[in-house]
Order: C-alpha cells, then sequence, then structure tokens
C-alpha cells in the first residue's frame, strides 16, 4: 500500500467486478443501438472508461470533453469552464458520459445540458462513485459503481494535486498528506 494511503476504500478486485458488472447492463441496454460513443471526462474518468468499455459488447466510438470545475484543493469552486471540447459531432449518437466521480453535481449538471442540445439520440451517465451527501444541484445518473461517505478519496484516476491517479484502487489518504 502507498505510505501516503489511510486505508483502501475499494480494491483492485471489487473495483474489476463493480465494471463488469456495469458493463453487462450497459451492453443490454444498448444491445439495439448501433453504437454508443462514450464521452470520458478528462482526466479522472480516464482509466475507469478504458476498462469500463472493454466490458462493453456493443460497438462504442471514444469522444473526450476537459472541464475545469475546482482549483487545486480539495473544494468544488462550483465554477464550470471548457478547456477541451468533443472532437466530433454527436448529433443523432447514443451519447453515455463517463465520470470517475459525482460531488458536487456541478460539473454533470453542465455537461448534460450542454451536450443535450446537440441533438444526441440519447445521454446517460455513467460514473464509478458518488457522493450524494455533497450534492448541490440534482443530477440523473443511469449508472452508478459506488455510492460512497464524504471522504476525499484518490486512485483509480482520482488525484490529489494531480498526484495518486495511477494507484490501482481507491483510497483515502492520511489526513496529513493534504493539510500539509
Ligand atoms: C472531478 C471529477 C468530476 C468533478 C466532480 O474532476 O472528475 O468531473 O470533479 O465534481 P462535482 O460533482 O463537484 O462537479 P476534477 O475537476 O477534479 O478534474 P480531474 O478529473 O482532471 O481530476
Amino acid at each position: 500500500m502507498h505510505p501516503d494511503v489511510k486505508e483502501i476504500m475499494f480494491s483492485e478486485s471489487e473495483i474489476k467486478n463493480k465494471i463488469k458488472e456495469l458493463g453487462e447492463r450497459i451492453s443490454n441496454d444498448y444491445k439495439e443501438c448501433e453504437s454508443i460513443t462514450v464521452v470520458g471526462i478528462l482526466k479522472g474518468a480516464v482509466i475507469f472508461m478504458s476498462d469500463l468499455v472493454r466490458s462493453i459488447s456493443v460497438p462504442v466510438f471514444f469522444d473526450f470533453m476537459a472541464v475545469s470545475s475546482y482549483s487545486s484543493s480539495t473544494e468544488s469552486s462550483g465554477v464550470v469552464r471548457i478547456l477541451k471540447d468533443l472532437d466530433k459531432n454527436v448529433e443523432s449518437k447514443h451519447v453515455l458520459i463517463v465520470e470517475d466521480i459525482v460531488d458536487t453535481g456541478l460539473t454533470l449538471n453542465y455537461l448534460i445540458n450542454n451536450l443535450r442540445n446537440r441533438n444526441v439520440a440519447s445521454l446517460k451517465v455513467c460514473t464509478l462513485l458518488d457522493k450524494p451527501s455533497r450534492r448541490k444541484v440534482d443530477v440523473r445518473i443511469d449508472y452508478n459503481g459506488f455510492e460512497i461517505p464524504d471522504e476525499f478519496v484518490v486512485g483509480y484516476g482520482l488525484d490529489f494535486n494531480e498526484c495518486y491517479r495511477n494507484l490501482p484502487y481507491i483510497a483515502v489518504l492520511k489526513p496529513e498528506v493534504y493539510r500539509k
């Protein structure tokens, strides 16, 4: 275990099993569709997305958006800004937003409204983690991996000051690490 980690919340195998389950549900729900355009929200969702798409049996296209909502602190600022937009037009496409975590919901709320305006065939959301106790705006999540308590988590794509994204598990940091 990494020395900055207090405890592991979800192990590699728990994440793997959850992704298999999500992939099966998604594959079943979209089985009549020609394809799914999976939109990963950079950077946190990259690792989750790369594992999730390999558990989906329907043809998948990749695209990415980058938005900025946080400063380098652990608190949401509420400001959402597009840093990188989609490469392709998603009109008439079945779009699945993939997030690593939904916290206040501000980022997702913005993304849903933004993508809905592009005349997509359908729009759904899949997140690995959901922290409902922090919600500021009500957002609909179609596929939810794990509901978590209000603890700051890192790993499996999630960072603290851009560190720990490559940990293969989801973990809680030792408080002294983010109080530094
Ligand atoms: C995280 C996460 C979501 C957002 C959720 O991204 O990936 O996009 O925050 O927070 P919210 O529900 O309070 O809006 P972050 O801005 O930390 O960027 P990153 O993915 O590059 O780490």
